[in-house]
C-alpha cells in the first residue's frame, strides 16, 4: 500500500503543482483514478490543510533511463535545461549538484535520483566545493537516509567512507588501480595525504608491496583508514595521524627512503617535494597530482623538476597522465617521475 493524496479531479492540477513544489510526490509510483478523484502517490503527509489521505495499492512508475526523462512529467522544459545529469554515487549516497536556478525543485530532482537507483538510499546536494586544507565539502540531505557514511567497493578492496568529513572520490579508483599496477613486489611505499586509506588499500590488495605508510592530517580520516585497513585484513599496512610536514622528517631522521612516493594532494602537493625527497633515495619513483589546463600539462614536469633542483636532485619524467577533470579544459594530471 502507498501514502497517497486523493483529490477530487477538478482541484487535480492545482494539488498536483503543491505536491511538487514539495518535492513529496514519490516517483517510485504512478497515480491512479477512480470515477470521481485521482490519488497522487507521496513520499510523506504534508501540514496543508484540506489534503485527503488515502492508502492504495499503485502501480509501480516505470523505470527512465536518464534523471532528464525520469523528471519529464514534474518539470518545464525550461527547467529541464538546467538539470545536470551526471552525479556521483559512492556506496549507497548520491551527490547531486542543483542549478541556482532550481532551488525551488531540489527535492523534486533529489527523489528522482532516489527512484532511479535502487542501491542509493542518500541524496545528498553539493553546498559548494573542496575547500581548506582537510579539502572537505559541504553536504546537504535532500532525499532518504539522512547521513554521509557509506561504505565503498573499489578495485577488490571495501572502504567506509564519510564524504563530508574526509575527502574521498570514486572517480580517483582507475587510478589507484593504475598505481597500484606499478608497484613491485617487495617494494616500499610512502602514500602522504592518505585519506580514508583508498590508495594504501588498493595497493596493499592488488600488489605485493613490502610495507605501505599512509599519513593524514583529518583525524576522522586517519579513523576510517585505520578501519579500512582492519576491515581489508592489511597486515603491511602503517598508518600515521599528522602533518606531513612533521613526520616526514621524523621518518628521514629514522633512516627511512621508499621505493615509491604516492602524492594526492593536486592543489598544493608540489609544496611538500621538499619532505618527499628527504625520504627518496636515487631511483625511487614519485607520483605527484596537480591540476594543469589541457594545453600546459608541462607545468606539472616543471614542477617536479624544479623540486627535484631544489634539493640537489633530478626529475627523470616518466610520464604525466590525465586522470580527472577539474572544471572545463582542466585536468587533475598526475606526472610520474624517477628521483636521479
Ligand atoms: C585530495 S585528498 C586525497 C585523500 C585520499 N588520498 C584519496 O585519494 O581519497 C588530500 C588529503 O590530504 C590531507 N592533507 C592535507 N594537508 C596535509 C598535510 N599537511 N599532512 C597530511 N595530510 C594532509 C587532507 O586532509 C586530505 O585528506
Amino acid at each position: 500500500m502507498t501514502l497517497c493524496v486523493k483529490v477530487p479531479f477538478k482541484d487535480a492540477e492545482r494539488v498536483k503543482r503543491l505536491l511538487e513544489r514539495k518535492g513529496v510526490l514519490d516517483p517510485l509510483h504512478r497515480y491512479d483514478k477512480d470515477e470521481r478523484h485521482i490519488y497522487f502517490p507521496i513520499t510523506r503527509k504534508l501540514e496543508e490543510p484540506g489534503l485527503i489521505y488515502a492508502k492504495r495499492v499503485l502501480p509501480a512508475a516505470k523505470k527512465k533511463n536518464t534523471l532528464r526523462e525520469q523528471l519529464r512529467s514534474q518539470l518545464t522544459p525550461e527547467e529541464l535545461a538546467h538539470v545536470k545529469s551526471s552525479y556521483d554515487i559512492v556506496g549507497s549516497i548520491a551527490i547531486i549538484e542543483v542549478d541556482k536556478a532550481l532551488a525551488q525543485r531540489e527535492r523534486i530532482i533529489a527523489n528522482a535520483v532516489l527512484a532511479m537507483n535502487k542501491h542509493v538510499s542518500t541524496v545528498l546536494k553539493k553546498e559548494g566545493g573542496h575547500e581548506g586544507e582537510l579539502r572537505l565539502q559541504k553536504m546537504r540531505c535532500l532525499a532518504g537516509k539522512d547521513t554521509r557514511e557509506t561504505i565503498v567497493k573499489e578495485n577488490g578492496v571495501t572502504l567506509l567512507v564519510d564524504v563530508e568529513r574526509v575527502y574521498y572520490s570514486v572517480r580517483s579508483a582507475t587510478e589507484r588501480k593504475r598505481i597500484a599496477q606499478l608497484v613491485k613486489k617487495g617494494e616500499r611505499v610512502l602514500v602522504m595525504f592518505s585519506g580514508a586509506a583508498p590508495y594504501p588499500c588498493v595497493i596493499a590488495k592488488l600488489a605485493a608491496p613490502a610495507h605501505v605508510v599512509g599519513i593524514e592530517l583529518n583525524k576522522r580520516g586517519h579513523e576510517l583508514g585505520i578501519e579500512n585497513v582492519r576491515r581489508n585484513k592489511l597486515d603491511t599496512v602503517t598508518l600515521m595521524h599528522g602533518d606531513v610536514r612533521e613526520l616526514v622528517p621524523l621518518l628521514a631522521q629514522q633512516g627511512e627512503t621508499f621505493d615509491r612516493i604516492v602524492m594526492p594532494l593536486p592543489h598544493t602537493g608540489h609544496d611538500f617535494l621538499d619532505e618527499a625527497l628527504s625520504v627518496a633515495r636515487t631511483g625511487t619513483v614519485v607520483h605527484l597530482y596537480d591540476f594543469e589546463h589541457e594545453d600546459e600539462f608541462e607545468k606539472g614536469a616543471e614542477k617536479a623538476r624544479a623540486g627535484a633542483a631544489r634539493n640537489g636532485k633530478r626529475a627523470e619524467i616518466l610520464g604525466i597522465v590525465a586522470c580527472g577533470q577539474h572544471s572545463p579544459r582542466v585536468y587533475r594530471i598526475c606526472v610520474d617521475f624517477k628521483v636521479l
